[in-house]
Protein backbone atom coordinates (compact mmCIF):
# COMPACT_ATOMS: atom_id res chain seq x y z
CA UNK A 1 0.00 0.00 0.00
CA UNK A 2 1.73 3.38 -1.11
CA UNK A 3 -0.35 6.17 0.85
CA UNK A 4 1.31 9.29 -1.56
CA UNK A 5 -1.20 8.41 -4.32
CA UNK A 6 -4.15 6.85 -2.64
CA UNK A 7 -7.43 7.89 -2.50
CA UNK A 8 -9.29 7.67 0.38
CA UNK A 9 -13.06 8.87 -0.38
CA UNK A 10 -14.59 8.10 -3.88
CA UNK A 11 -17.96 8.54 -5.29
CA UNK A 12 -18.79 5.69 -7.37
CA UNK A 13 -21.75 4.63 -9.46
CA UNK A 14 -24.31 6.18 -6.82
CA UNK A 15 -22.60 4.95 -3.56
CA UNK A 16 -19.59 6.35 -1.76
CA UNK A 17 -16.89 4.61 -1.17
CA UNK A 18 -14.04 4.97 2.05
CA UNK A 19 -11.87 3.41 3.70
CA UNK A 20 -13.04 1.42 6.80
CA UNK A 21 -10.48 3.27 9.39
CA UNK A 22 -11.68 1.35 12.30
CA UNK A 23 -10.56 -2.15 10.98
CA UNK A 24 -6.74 -0.55 10.19
CA UNK A 25 -3.86 -1.74 10.44
CA UNK A 26 -4.86 -5.07 10.80
CA UNK A 27 -7.25 -5.04 7.64
CA UNK A 28 -7.48 -2.62 4.88
CA UNK A 29 -11.01 -2.63 3.98
CA UNK A 30 -13.53 -0.44 1.91
CA UNK A 31 -17.18 0.44 3.39
CA UNK A 32 -19.26 1.10 0.32
CA UNK A 33 -22.30 3.86 1.55
CA UNK A 34 -25.72 3.86 0.05
CA UNK A 35 -27.34 6.73 2.22
CA UNK A 36 -26.58 10.24 3.73
CA UNK A 37 -27.66 8.15 7.51
CA UNK A 38 -25.22 5.46 6.05
CA UNK A 39 -22.50 8.62 5.80
CA UNK A 40 -23.88 9.95 9.48
CA UNK A 41 -23.20 6.62 11.04
CA UNK A 42 -19.61 6.22 9.73
CA UNK A 43 -18.82 9.89 11.10
CA UNK A 44 -20.10 9.37 14.25
CA UNK A 45 -18.37 5.42 15.08
CA UNK A 46 -15.53 7.31 13.57
CA UNK A 47 -15.22 4.59 10.48
CA UNK A 48 -14.19 7.81 8.84
CA UNK A 49 -11.95 10.44 10.86
CA UNK A 50 -9.84 13.73 10.67
CA UNK A 51 -11.33 16.75 9.77
CA UNK A 52 -10.42 17.10 6.03
CA UNK A 53 -12.09 13.55 5.59
CA UNK A 54 -15.39 14.06 7.40
CA UNK A 55 -16.12 17.06 5.68
CA UNK A 56 -15.81 15.62 2.44
CA UNK A 57 -17.62 12.62 3.61
CA UNK A 58 -20.38 14.83 4.48
CA UNK A 59 -20.66 16.65 1.24
CA UNK A 60 -20.86 13.23 -0.20
CA UNK A 61 -23.47 12.53 2.28
CA UNK A 62 -25.56 15.68 0.41
CA UNK A 63 -24.56 14.33 -3.02
CA UNK A 64 -26.26 10.72 -2.23
CA UNK A 65 -29.51 12.34 -0.46
CA UNK A 66 -29.94 14.42 -3.69
CA UNK A 67 -29.09 11.14 -5.97
CA UNK A 68 -31.49 9.40 -4.08
CA UNK A 69 -34.30 11.73 -3.86
CA UNK A 70 -38.00 11.34 -5.17
CA UNK A 71 -38.49 14.48 -4.31
CA UNK A 72 -41.32 15.96 -7.06
CA UNK A 73 -39.71 19.72 -7.19
CA UNK A 74 -37.05 21.77 -6.30
CA UNK A 75 -38.49 22.86 -2.38
CA UNK A 76 -39.09 19.71 -1.57
CA UNK A 77 -35.43 18.59 -2.48
CA UNK A 78 -33.91 21.73 -0.68
CA UNK A 79 -36.51 20.62 2.57
CA UNK A 80 -34.67 17.08 2.56
CA UNK A 81 -31.58 18.42 1.71
CA UNK A 82 -31.96 20.66 4.96
CA UNK A 83 -33.03 18.40 6.70
CA UNK A 84 -29.96 15.69 6.04
CA UNK A 85 -27.27 18.75 6.50
CA UNK A 86 -28.66 19.26 10.21
CA UNK A 87 -27.98 15.40 10.66
CA UNK A 88 -25.08 15.62 9.25
CA UNK A 89 -23.98 18.48 11.07
CA UNK A 90 -25.22 16.76 14.76
CA UNK A 91 -22.88 13.89 14.21
CA UNK A 92 -19.73 16.05 15.64
CA UNK A 93 -19.13 19.56 16.61
CA UNK A 94 -15.71 20.24 16.33
CA UNK A 95 -14.12 20.35 12.88
CA UNK A 96 -15.30 23.06 11.49
CA UNK A 97 -14.86 21.52 7.53
CA UNK A 98 -17.98 19.31 8.45
CA UNK A 99 -20.14 22.26 8.77
CA UNK A 100 -18.16 24.55 6.24
CA UNK A 101 -18.46 21.99 3.09
CA UNK A 102 -22.50 20.94 4.39
CA UNK A 103 -23.10 24.88 4.27
CA UNK A 104 -21.01 24.73 0.69
CA UNK A 105 -23.35 21.87 -0.95
CA UNK A 106 -26.69 23.66 0.57
CA UNK A 107 -25.66 26.98 -0.62
CA UNK A 108 -25.10 25.45 -4.40
CA UNK A 109 -28.59 23.84 -3.99
CA UNK A 110 -29.82 27.57 -2.76
CA UNK A 111 -28.17 29.15 -5.91
CA UNK A 112 -28.89 26.46 -8.35
CA UNK A 113 -31.00 27.94 -11.29
CA UNK A 114 -31.46 25.00 -13.63
CA UNK A 115 -34.40 21.83 -13.07
CA UNK A 116 -34.01 18.95 -10.69
CA UNK A 117 -32.52 16.67 -12.46
CA UNK A 118 -29.56 19.11 -13.14
CA UNK A 119 -29.15 20.44 -9.40
CA UNK A 120 -28.54 16.55 -8.05
CA UNK A 121 -26.54 15.55 -10.92
CA UNK A 122 -24.57 19.52 -10.11
CA UNK A 123 -24.19 18.37 -6.46
CA UNK A 124 -22.65 14.73 -7.29
CA UNK A 125 -20.62 17.22 -9.18
CA UNK A 126 -19.58 19.34 -6.46
CA UNK A 127 -19.24 16.50 -3.90
CA UNK A 128 -16.44 15.07 -6.13
CA UNK A 129 -14.99 18.69 -6.43
CA UNK A 130 -14.06 19.05 -3.26
CA UNK A 131 -12.35 15.75 -3.25
CA UNK A 132 -10.08 16.60 -5.79
CA UNK A 133 -9.65 20.16 -3.81
CA UNK A 134 -8.89 18.43 -1.16
CA UNK A 135 -6.32 16.60 -2.19
CA UNK A 136 -5.07 19.26 -4.61
CA UNK A 137 -4.62 21.32 -1.49
CA UNK A 138 -2.70 19.22 0.43
CA UNK A 139 0.00 18.56 -2.29
CA UNK A 140 0.17 22.47 -2.40
CA UNK A 141 0.31 22.71 1.76
CA UNK A 142 3.23 20.38 0.99
CA UNK A 143 4.95 22.31 -1.28
CA UNK A 144 4.47 25.28 1.07
CA UNK A 145 5.34 23.52 4.21
CA UNK A 146 8.33 21.41 3.02
CA UNK A 147 10.92 24.75 3.78
CA UNK A 148 10.75 24.58 7.15
CA UNK A 149 12.28 20.60 7.25
CA UNK A 150 15.94 20.52 7.18
CA UNK A 151 17.43 17.35 5.88
CA UNK A 152 17.64 14.58 8.62
CA UNK A 153 14.84 16.56 11.21
CA UNK A 154 12.89 14.33 13.77
CA UNK A 155 9.42 15.64 13.06
CA UNK A 156 6.89 14.42 16.29
CA UNK A 157 3.19 14.00 14.94
CA UNK A 158 0.21 13.61 17.03
CA UNK A 159 -3.21 11.72 16.26
CA UNK A 160 -3.76 11.10 12.58
CA UNK A 161 -2.86 14.24 9.89
CA UNK A 162 -2.12 12.10 7.32
CA UNK A 163 -3.68 10.61 4.12
CA UNK A 164 -6.22 9.01 6.25
CA UNK A 165 -7.45 11.82 7.73
CA UNK A 166 -8.31 13.50 4.14
CA UNK A 167 -8.62 12.56 0.85
CA UNK A 168 -5.12 12.02 0.32
CA UNK A 169 -1.73 12.97 0.54
CA UNK A 170 -2.15 14.31 3.86
CA UNK A 171 -1.96 17.96 5.91
CA UNK A 172 0.94 17.79 8.68
CA UNK A 173 1.95 14.28 7.37
CA UNK A 174 1.49 15.80 3.45
CA UNK A 175 4.34 17.74 4.15
CA UNK A 176 6.94 15.60 5.48
CA UNK A 177 5.87 13.69 2.31
CA UNK A 178 6.93 17.06 0.19
CA UNK A 179 10.03 17.28 1.88
CA UNK A 180 10.66 13.48 1.01
CA UNK A 181 9.88 14.13 -2.31
CA UNK A 182 12.22 16.93 -2.68
CA UNK A 183 15.01 14.33 -1.33
CA UNK A 184 15.20 15.11 2.11
CA UNK A 185 15.40 12.85 4.79
CA UNK A 186 13.02 12.75 7.63
CA UNK A 187 12.47 10.28 10.81
CA UNK A 188 9.15 10.65 13.15
CA UNK A 189 7.88 10.12 16.28
CA UNK A 190 3.99 9.22 16.45
CA UNK A 191 2.43 9.60 20.20
CA UNK A 192 0.08 6.62 20.34
CA UNK A 193 -2.83 9.07 20.71
CA UNK A 194 -5.19 7.74 23.15
CA UNK A 195 -8.01 6.76 23.69
CA UNK A 196 -8.80 6.07 20.16
CA UNK A 197 -4.94 5.53 19.18
CA UNK A 198 -5.52 7.23 15.93
CA UNK A 199 -1.70 7.25 15.51
CA UNK A 200 -0.64 4.05 16.93
CA UNK A 201 -3.31 2.33 14.54
CA UNK A 202 -3.36 5.15 11.39
CA UNK A 203 0.10 7.48 11.66
CA UNK A 204 2.65 4.54 12.29
CA UNK A 205 1.01 2.50 9.47
CA UNK A 206 0.10 4.82 6.63
CA UNK A 207 4.06 6.34 7.43
CA UNK A 208 5.76 2.84 7.87
CA UNK A 209 3.74 1.65 4.78
CA UNK A 210 5.12 4.70 2.86
CA UNK A 211 9.04 3.44 4.08
CA UNK A 212 9.11 6.42 6.61
CA UNK A 213 11.13 5.26 9.42
CA UNK A 214 8.86 5.85 12.02
CA UNK A 215 9.00 5.53 16.28
CA UNK A 216 5.92 4.94 18.02
CA UNK A 217 5.66 6.53 21.71
CA UNK A 218 3.34 6.65 24.66
CA UNK A 219 1.54 9.69 24.57
CA UNK A 220 3.21 10.15 28.04
CA UNK A 221 6.50 9.95 26.71
CA UNK A 222 7.18 13.07 25.00
CA UNK A 223 8.44 15.17 27.98
CA UNK A 224 11.05 12.30 27.46
CA UNK A 225 11.73 12.55 23.61
CA UNK A 226 12.06 16.40 24.14
CA UNK A 227 13.97 16.43 27.07
CA UNK A 228 16.73 14.03 25.50
CA UNK A 229 16.78 16.22 21.99
CA UNK A 230 14.83 13.62 20.08
CA UNK A 231 12.52 15.60 18.49
CA UNK A 232 13.79 19.03 15.96
CA UNK A 233 9.86 20.03 15.27
CA UNK A 234 6.25 19.37 15.97
CA UNK A 235 3.70 19.62 12.77
CA UNK A 236 0.24 18.37 13.74
CA UNK A 237 -3.35 19.21 11.95
CA UNK A 238 -5.91 20.97 13.32
CA UNK A 239 -9.89 20.31 13.78
CA UNK A 240 -10.51 24.47 13.82
CA UNK A 241 -8.24 27.48 14.06
CA UNK A 242 -9.99 30.73 15.42
CA UNK A 243 -9.35 34.08 13.82
CA UNK A 244 -6.91 34.68 16.69
CA UNK A 245 -5.14 31.87 16.00
CA UNK A 246 -6.38 29.58 18.97
CA UNK A 247 -5.66 25.88 17.44
CA UNK A 248 -8.39 23.14 18.12
CA UNK A 249 -6.88 19.75 17.54
CA UNK A 250 -6.95 16.03 19.06
CA UNK A 251 -7.05 15.92 22.79
CA UNK A 252 -3.10 16.15 24.21
CA UNK A 253 -2.07 18.75 21.80
CA UNK A 254 -1.69 21.05 24.37
CA UNK A 255 0.59 19.67 26.51
CA UNK A 256 2.86 18.94 23.59
CA UNK A 257 2.89 22.30 22.54
CA UNK A 258 4.05 23.53 26.64
CA UNK A 259 6.55 21.23 26.50
CA UNK A 260 8.04 22.06 22.75
CA UNK A 261 8.05 25.78 24.05
CA UNK A 262 9.78 24.62 27.51
CA UNK A 263 12.49 22.78 24.94
CA UNK A 264 12.45 25.51 22.42
CA UNK A 265 10.85 23.51 19.88
CA UNK A 266 9.07 24.89 17.00
CA UNK A 267 5.12 24.27 17.08
CA UNK A 268 3.88 24.15 13.70
CA UNK A 269 -0.53 23.13 12.99
CA UNK A 270 -0.64 22.45 9.07
CA UNK A 271 -4.15 23.19 7.79
CA UNK A 272 -6.22 23.62 4.98
CA UNK A 273 -8.52 27.15 4.70
CA UNK A 274 -11.25 25.52 5.10
CA UNK A 275 -10.67 24.63 8.66
CA UNK A 276 -10.40 28.35 9.83
CA UNK A 277 -13.22 29.92 11.99
CA UNK A 278 -13.22 33.59 11.18
CA UNK A 279 -16.97 33.94 13.04
CA UNK A 280 -16.52 32.14 16.59
CA UNK A 281 -14.93 33.40 19.75
CA UNK A 282 -12.59 30.67 20.56
CA UNK A 283 -14.47 29.79 23.92
CA UNK A 284 -17.61 29.56 22.31
CA UNK A 285 -16.48 26.36 20.44
CA UNK A 286 -17.78 23.23 20.97
CA UNK A 287 -15.29 19.91 22.30
CA UNK A 288 -16.86 17.06 21.31
CA UNK A 289 -17.02 15.07 24.76
CA UNK A 290 -16.74 11.05 23.65
CA UNK A 291 -18.39 8.04 25.70
CA UNK A 292 -16.98 6.18 28.61
CA UNK A 293 -15.86 2.88 27.32
CA UNK A 294 -13.51 4.49 24.93
CA UNK A 295 -11.02 5.45 28.59
CA UNK A 296 -11.95 2.31 30.63
CA UNK A 297 -11.11 -0.40 27.82
CA UNK A 298 -8.39 -1.46 25.24
CA UNK A 299 -9.01 -3.51 22.24
CA UNK A 300 -12.55 -4.35 23.80
CA UNK A 301 -10.77 -5.17 27.85
CA UNK A 302 -11.92 -3.86 30.56
CA UNK A 303 -8.84 -1.64 32.07
CA UNK A 304 -10.83 0.47 35.20
CA UNK A 305 -13.02 -0.68 37.94
CA UNK A 306 -17.25 -0.57 37.15
CA UNK A 307 -18.55 2.63 37.80
CA UNK A 308 -15.75 4.57 37.83
CA UNK A 309 -16.21 8.13 36.86
CA UNK A 310 -15.18 9.29 33.17
CA UNK A 311 -14.44 12.45 31.15
CA UNK A 312 -13.14 11.74 27.82
CA UNK A 313 -12.89 15.06 25.93
CA UNK A 314 -12.23 14.72 22.47
CA UNK A 315 -9.72 17.44 21.62
CA UNK A 316 -8.18 20.69 23.03
CA UNK A 317 -6.94 24.06 22.36
CA UNK A 318 -3.79 25.25 21.72
CA UNK A 319 -3.48 29.43 22.33
CA UNK A 320 -1.30 31.39 19.93
CA UNK A 321 1.20 32.08 22.19
CA UNK A 322 2.65 28.03 21.60
CA UNK A 323 2.17 28.58 18.03
CA UNK A 324 5.57 29.21 16.14
CA UNK A 325 3.59 29.69 12.62
CA UNK A 326 0.71 28.44 10.65
CA UNK A 327 1.15 26.55 7.37
CA UNK A 328 -2.06 26.52 4.76
CA UNK A 329 -2.19 26.40 0.94
CA UNK A 330 -2.12 29.65 0.85
CA UNK A 331 1.03 30.05 2.66
CA UNK A 332 2.50 30.11 5.79
CA UNK A 333 0.84 32.60 8.43
CA UNK A 334 3.15 34.30 10.71
CA UNK A 335 1.90 36.45 14.17
CA UNK A 336 0.48 38.56 15.20
CA UNK A 337 -2.53 36.17 13.68
CA UNK A 338 -5.70 38.06 15.03
CA UNK A 339 -3.36 40.01 11.79
CA UNK A 340 -2.24 37.73 9.49
CA UNK A 341 -5.19 35.21 9.74
CA UNK A 342 -7.69 37.45 8.53
CA UNK A 343 -5.91 38.33 5.88
CA UNK A 344 -5.22 35.05 4.68
CA UNK A 345 -7.71 33.26 5.06
CA UNK A 346 -11.01 34.61 3.19
CA UNK A 347 -13.70 31.60 3.27
CA UNK A 348 -14.68 29.97 -0.44
CA UNK A 349 -18.63 29.37 0.88
O1 LIG B 1 -11.18 12.50 16.37
P1 LIG B 1 -10.44 12.55 15.06
O2 LIG B 1 -9.62 11.36 14.80
O3 LIG B 1 -11.38 12.90 13.92
O4 LIG B 1 -9.47 13.78 15.25
C1 LIG B 1 -8.59 14.10 14.22
C2 LIG B 1 -7.60 15.14 14.58
O5 LIG B 1 -7.61 15.71 15.64
C3 LIG B 1 -6.62 15.49 13.51
O6 LIG B 1 -5.41 15.88 14.06
C4 LIG B 1 -7.21 16.67 12.73
O7 LIG B 1 -8.49 16.34 12.24
C5 LIG B 1 -6.38 17.11 11.64
S1 LIG B 1 -6.51 16.00 10.30
C6 LIG B 1 -5.73 16.51 8.94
Amino acid sequence: MNFFELRTIRWEDGKVVLIDQLSLPERLEFLTLRSCEEVADAIKRMAVRGAPAIGVAAAMGIALKAYNSKARDREELLRELEEAGRMLKGTRPTAINLFWAVDRMLGLAERFEGGLEELKEELVREANRMADEDFETNRRMGEVGEGLIEDGDVVLTHCNAGALATVGYGTALGVLRAARERGKCVSVIATETRPALQGARLTSFELSSDGFHVTLIPDTAVGYVMERGMVDKVLVGADRITRDGHVFNKIGTYQIAVLAERHGIPFYPVAPSSSFDLESDWRSVKIELRGYDEVVKIGGRRIAPKGVNVLNPAFDVTPPELVSAIVTERGIIKKPFEESIPKFIKKNL
